[in-house]
């Protein structure tokens, strides 16, 4: 089901998008995995790696870009990346996370509500 399906998932530097992207590589689906840090970044195997900020605009149409010039389609988008906060979000020690917390409040509220077309950037709805 999964092979040469063509997926990009944010945040592939450790964690859950780390494993995810590697068990997707595995199973024959070209993966695209997104870090902040190239030069920092170990590599998965079968897993292509790209650059991407999720809290920059710019960034993300530049690596979503680079991937459908190289593969012509995104099947799949898992959007991973981002961290946890515990606490209230409107406490002094969030403060400068806004970008962070919008990004993780539209994934979360897209998935409440089926992953629908809320969440789906611009530039992805034409591959949907
Ligand atoms: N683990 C849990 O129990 C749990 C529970 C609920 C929700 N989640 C969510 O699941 C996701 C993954 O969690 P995890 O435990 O695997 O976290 P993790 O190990 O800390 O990995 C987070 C990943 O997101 C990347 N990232 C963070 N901010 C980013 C940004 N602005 N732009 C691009 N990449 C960014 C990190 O890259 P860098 O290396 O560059 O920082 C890293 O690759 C997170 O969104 C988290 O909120 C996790």
């Amino acid at each position: 089901m999964i092979e040469n399906k063509v997926v990009l998932i944010t945040g592939v530097s450790s964690g859950i998008g780390r494993e995810t992207a590697q068990l997707l590589a595995e199973r024959g689906a070209r993966v695209f995995g997104t870090v902040r840090d190239l030069g920092r970044a170990d590599p998965i195997a079968k897993v292509e790696l790209l650059l991407m900020d999720v809290t920059d605009d710019k960034s993300i149409k530049d690596g979503a870009e680079s991937v459908l010039e190289n593969a012509g389609k995104i099947d799949i988008l898992i959007n991973n990346a981002g961290y946890s906060i515990a606490g209230g979000v409107g406490r002094d020690e969030h403060r400068g996370s806004a970008p962070v917390v919008r990004h993780e409040f539209l994934r979360r509220a897209a998935c409440h509500s089926g992953c629908s077309a809320i969440d789906a950037p611009e530039w992805l709805r034409p591959h949907r």
